[in-house]
């Protein structure tokens, strides 16, 4: 085999819910993770070297180096089947670069997809599992796609049932925000409010709303507690909030730490409509129509 292609898709929080920081400078999580149609797209290539490309919007904001969670990717695997391989990336992005949707996340769970069937490792999802969680809290949910509870981290997930497709627009913003600096906003924010932390929990309704395929109950439920934290780096996100919310989006919420925000539709059409009007609202670089759930990693 000369070349494999991998498809990851992006990720929306329907409920993100920040727990006490941790000793190893991560939070406990309640993170409840939905798979979305914006995908990425991870060729492996034979080569004697491992070296990463990026193409699409914004692919000069993705570090081509060690710093590259696909390089990661690969070279992780390659130590943990003990040999040394190469290969290289070429990764098409339409996954909003550093913009709460786990972008970096899909890219390494796609070269980990890719090179365990380029070099013909056959390593089982669960190796690949683990070794996901090591490159990254999200990574492990691209690998699984579909709709999650993740707890601990964020890596230790269980499936949960959706009871139907769900309807989604990304107002996709001008350059992204670092994860770590929102976290370490929200825990700042907690510090000044004295907010009594409270251990996380999953919100039933909004697994009820999921089971259903009930968009407008679900609407109500979406929680993220990143979202002060990330509202206040980048203050024009209320606007583009209020303007999703004011042309009838049934829920709006900043994805993960942000800055795109997503908004629930009521259908295919409405979605659509809300996109177009988004866009014209001047709230957002683009606004793009999205379902879920879908898929994790997967060949194509
Ligand atoms: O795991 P990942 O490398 O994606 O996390 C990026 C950063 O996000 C971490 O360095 C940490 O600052 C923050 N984070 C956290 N708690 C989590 C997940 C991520 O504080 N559960």
């Amino acid at each position: 085999m000369s070349s494999v292609t991998v498809r990851v898709p992006a990720k929306v929080n329907v409920q993100l819910s920040v727990g006490p920081l941790r000793d190893d400078g991560y939070h406990d999580l309640v993170n409840v993770f939905h798979a979305v149609s914006i995908f990425d797209e991870v060729v492996a290539k034979e080569s004697e070297l491992v070296t990463v490309r990026v193409e699409g919007e914004h692919a000069d904001q993705v570090p081509l180096d060690d710093g590259n969670l696909a390089i990661q990717a690969a070279r992780a695997l390659a130590k943990h089947a003990g040999r040394t391989y190469g290969v290289e990336l070429v990764i098409s992005k339409a996954i909003p670069v550093a913009g709460g949707m786990a972008g970096g996340s899909a890219d390494a769970a796609g070269a980990l997809v890719a090179c365990n069937e380029l070099w013909g490792l056959g390593l089982p999802r669960e190796d690949l599992m683990e070794i996901a969680a090591d490159l990254g809290s999200d990574v492990p949910f691209s690998l699984l796609g579909g709709t999650a509870v993740g707890t601990g981290r964020g890596e230790q997930l269980t499936g949960v049932p959706t009871g139907g497709d769900f309807h989604w627009v990304f107002a996709v913003a001008d350059g992204g925000l670092s994860t770590a600096t929102v976290y370490a906003q929200c825990d700042r924010l907690r510090e000044a409010t004295g907010e009594q932390v409270a251990w996380p929990q999953v919100n039933d309704g909004l697994l009820a709303a999921l089971a259903a395929g009930d968009a407008g109950r679900l609407g109500a439920e979406l929680v993220n507690d990143l979202q002060p934290a990330a509202v206040m780096l980048r203050r024009s996100l209320t606007r583009t909030l209020d303007a999703g919310r004011e042309l009838g989006a049934l829920g709006a919420i900043v994805s993960g730490s942000g800055p795109t925000c997503a908004f629930l539709a009521r259908d295919g059409d409405h979605a659509r409509e809300l996109a177009a009007a988004l866009s014209g609202a001047g709230v957002c670089r683009l606004a793009v129509a999205a379902h879920g759930e879908v898929p994790g990693a997967e060949i194509v």
